[in-house]
């Protein structure tokens, strides 16, 4: 019988993986028996203890700090990352929510920014070389920082260090790569310049507490947690993002992996969806999101640019998690959950294509809804398929003060690089709202109020001229 068979055969296996899993959060291991088992029994070939209950009592005695509970997480936990990982969210950050908060924090000139769960650390990094490579100027005689966190003390090490080996750099572009970076030996290391604002320790994002102000955990500007939630269960889940928002400044942002959203985000979060990607912002005191109207079910799916996302249908399956690999190991596991589009009257249980299919159905019978045309562009934006430009454009030609429709044409000119086009229709989705009672709800907007989609046009208007 193998190590592996002991140890799931061991009486205390279950309290074992209960009391880990509630002391990090990692319940991706909760069916995962065979998995937990492996990593346990490489502890044990090393430790060479008896039982698991003598492994138990030696893990309870220092807690998650501790030095065997943190070779056990070494084990368990998942380090994927790389640099300038989900660009899109890095390009979101540097057009709408960093030259917010300069504007913001002209005053204080300070930005407080925070990886959750850094892993290694070139989450963190890339957030320097960000700000230094596009707002230097801006941010001369600021105070910054940026603090990466994680529970695993060897990555906390290892992001002190940086120094990375080839695979955390398959996101860089030569220029950066060499700009930002030494070669030593066979390592790239981040260069002195680019890490004068960055600081690394160990914090336990489930143990907490948060906010955390004597560690800098708390007045935040942006927060970064991604890829650290898909392996917590729901009330951890739920328990964080309250935690994050507390951490939070009032209009401060926050950023998570693309399969971590979901319903727990939007009494909290106000979602901004930028293309490729969506923040998330701690809504001003004034600007309290209002609950989701009675009238919309929770399974309708949620349409860009949602007021109140509902999840996905990936995302409301369990969440799709990354299986375990070692640090800097392995390829990118978790493909970005679509966001799609409203189909607000189309059968949920339709894919995106048969819905394609049943709104073109629907406009043959009925050609001059200008709601079916938007419902057609959303579809066709997002599958990639016949031409959303022209559908939004009819979507309009029936009815001129259609706020969303300029809206979405706006954002589809903006990802075809047509930046003027794409200025003036956010402007004309100004002049179609502006007048109107900021709490009305926009058509085919699914929730969406005056005021949510004012703030959306002016974020980006301000965004792209600064
Ligand atoms: C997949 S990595 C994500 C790294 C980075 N955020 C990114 O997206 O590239 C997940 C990280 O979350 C950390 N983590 C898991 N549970 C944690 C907890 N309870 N507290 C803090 N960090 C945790 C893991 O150690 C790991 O480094």
């Amino acid at each position: 019988m193998s190590l592996i068979d002991d140890v799931l055969r061991d009486p205390a296996f279950q309290r074992l993986k209960s009391v880990v899993i509630g002391a990090t959060g990692l319940a991706y291991y909760m069916d995962k028996d065979a998995a937990f088992a492996e990593r346990i029994a490489r502890r044990q070939d090393k430790r060479n203890f008896t039982g698991l209950s003598d492994y138990l009592a030696v893990l309870l005695k220092d807690g998650p700090a501790g030095p065997e509970f943190q070779a056990l997480i070494n084990e368990l936990a998942v380090g994927e990352t790389f640099f300038f990982r989900y660009a899109e969210q890095f390009e979101a950050l540097r057009a709408v929510a960093i030259p917010e908060c300069l504007r913001r924090n002209q005053a204080s000139r300070t930005l407080r920014i925070w990886s959750a769960g850094c892993s290694i650390g070139p989450e963190a990094y890339t957030l320097e070389i960000l700000l230094k490579q596009h707002f230097a100027a801006e941010l001369e005689g600021w105070q910054v920082s940026i603090v990466g966190t994680d529970i695993n003390g060897a990555f906390i090490e290892h992001a002190k260090r940086a120094a990375y080996g080839d695979w955390a750099m398959r996101g860089l572009s030569p220029e950066t790569l060499s700009a930002c970076f030494d070669r030593e030996k066979d390592q790239w290391v981040v260069k002195p310049q680019y890490r004068t604002w960055t600081s690394f320790f160990q914090f336990n994002l489930v143990e907490g507490p948060l906010p955390s102000y004597t560690r800098g955990l708390g007045a935040l500007d942006i927060v970064l947690c991604r890829n650290v939630m898909i392996y917590f269960d729901e009330a951890a889940r739920v328990r964080l993002l309250q935690g994050l928002h507390d951490t939070l400044v009032n209009g401060g942002w926050l950023v998570v992996g693309h399969a971590e959203t979901g319903q727990q985000m939007t009494p909290l979060y106000t979602p901004v969806p930028v293309p490729g990607a969506t923040l998330y912002r701690k809504p001003e005191p004034a600007a309290q999101p209002a609950p989701p109207p009675a009238a919309v079910p929770d399974e309708l799916p949620t349409l860009p640019p949602p007021a109140r996302p509902r999840p996905t249908p990936e995302a409301r399956r369990v969440p799709r998690r990354e299986e375990p690999r070692s640090e800097e190991s392995r390829a990118e596991a978790a493909p970005a959950a679509k966001t799609p589009p409203p189909g607000a009257d189309l059968p949920d249980s339709l894919d995106r294509a048969s819905a394609l299919e049943a709104c073109l159905a629907r406009i043959e019978g009925d050609r001059l809804n200008p709601a079916l045309h938007f419902q057609l562009g959303l579809l066709e934006e997002e599958l990639g398929v016949g031409d959303a430009v022209a559908a939004f454009r009819r979507a309009l030609y029936l009815d001129p003060g259609f706020a969303l429709a300029d809206y979405q044409l706006a954002l589809a000119y903006w990802r075809r690089g047509k930046l003027t086009a794409a200025q003036r229709h956010f402007r004309n989705a100004l002049d179609s709202v502006n007048g109107m009672d900021g709490d009305a709800l926009v058509a085919e907007g699914g929730g969406l109020t005056v005021t949510e989609l004012r703030s959306m046009i002016e974020l980006w208007l301000s965004g792209e001229e600064g």
